[in-house]
């Protein structure tokens, strides 16, 4: 059988990335992101900028896409994109383009749901990165979602655990700006949480049934405490900073492993895969690998590009799509809310 070419354009716009990537039988030629910084100054990403800043970005992402994988828009094989979970205003940007896109090129149009695709991504084609076997254990933690899914197939996917309220990137960010820091705090947390004791300020971990999680109550417990502690010394945060944020990491990985354990004890699978924005934290990728030697587990962590939103796992589950002939129509919309 002649060796096919498949060449998929991944196109995401869910949030406040526009981005594009141009795969080749799983491969990644190109992956373009433009990260809005119009929302730094709000604390917060808004809806009604983030959708007019893809509609400036998408045309220039994509052409920039195609010419770093040095190929023409008539190469295509088929245009993958995300059609939810997210903000209506941005995904509409993407849908619409997609569409048009697959239309003018007379080429297959895959509909992909982003958080599936935050588990696919561990399936690009790259050199020394071992693929999670079926079945196994996703822990995709993001800005938008925090869930536990049973990954029976490519498309066969089960939650079976996810937050009731706050996602685990929100309780960072809000974290984060309780103690000043800039928007997305996350990453900060991060960074001075490297250099703190994690058990310096104890946070109560919340109570929640089967493999759920809650994180609302610990962002109010770190407002009383930083309230009260700002009380007593002003320069509390400024002298504590990085004891406060590894405290605080410490709390959020305490939350997280304790739900895997938990699903690996009620599934048995002890394959564990990590995706999304938050899976870039440093603390958590450390915590996962002692899991490996502690707990007999064997988890996969994505590359850093591969971790926050991209269009490569867009284009990753897009091609799986594609082999499978799952083809999109034309009157298909977007889905803020999307479940799977
Ligand atoms: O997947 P993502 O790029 O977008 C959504 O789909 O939400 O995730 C963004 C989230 C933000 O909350 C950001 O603060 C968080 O990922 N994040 C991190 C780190 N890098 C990004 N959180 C903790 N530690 C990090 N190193
Ligand atoms: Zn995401």
């Amino acid at each position: 059988m002649a060796v096919q070419n498949i060449y998929i354009l991944g196109i995401e716009s869910s949030c406040d990335d526009t981005a594009a990537a141009v795969l080749h039988n799983g491969k990644i030629l190109s992956n373009v992101i433009a990260t809005q910084e119009v929302h730094k100054k709000y604390g917060g990403v808004v809806p009604e900028l983030a959708s007019r800043a893809h509609q400036q970005n998408i045309v220039p992402v994509i052409h920039e896409a195609l010419s770093r994988a040095g190929i023409k828009k008539e190469d295509l094989s088929a245009i993958a994109f995300t059609r939810g979970p997210g903000l209506m205003g941005s995904l509409l940007v993407g849908t619409s383009f997609a569409k048009s896109l697959s239309l003018g090129l007379k080429i297959p149009l895959l509909e992909v749901n982003h958080m599936q695709a935050h588990i696919l991504a561990h399936f690009i084609e790259e050199e020394e990165y071992n693929k999670p076997e079926f079945p196994f254990l996703a822990l995709t933690i993001s800005g938008g979602h925090t869930q536990i899914v049973k990954v029976n197939d490519y498309f066969k996917m089960e939650v079976i655990g996810e937050t009731l309220d706050d996602a685990v990137g929100e309780a960072f960010d809000k974290s984060a700006k309780i103690l000043g820091l800039p928007y997305p705090g996350g990453p900060l947390v991060d960074k001075y949480a490297q250099t703190g004791n994690p058990k310096a300020f104890p946070f109560p971990k919340p109570k929640v049934d089967g493999l759920n999680f809650s994180f609302s109550g610990l962002k109010t417990s770190i407002l009383y405490f930083v309230q009260k502690q700002l009380k007593e010394n002003p320069k509390f945060i400024e002298e504590n900073i990085e004891d406060i944020c590894a405290s605080i990491q410490h709390t959020i990985i305490g939350i997280l492993m304790d739900k895997l354990k938990k699903a690996v004890k009620q599934t048995g699978i002890r394959q564990i895969a990590i995706g999304g924005g938050v899976s870039a934290n440093s603390g958590i990728r450390r915590t996962l690998k002692e899991a490996e030697a502690k707990h007999q587990w064997k988890t996969f962590i994505p590359k850093f590009e591969y971790t926050t939103d991209n269009a490569a796992m867009i284009a990753i589950a897009g091609h799986y799509k594609y082999l499978s002939e799952d083809f999109a129509n034309m009157g298909i919309t977007a889905r803020a809310r999307y479940k799977f």
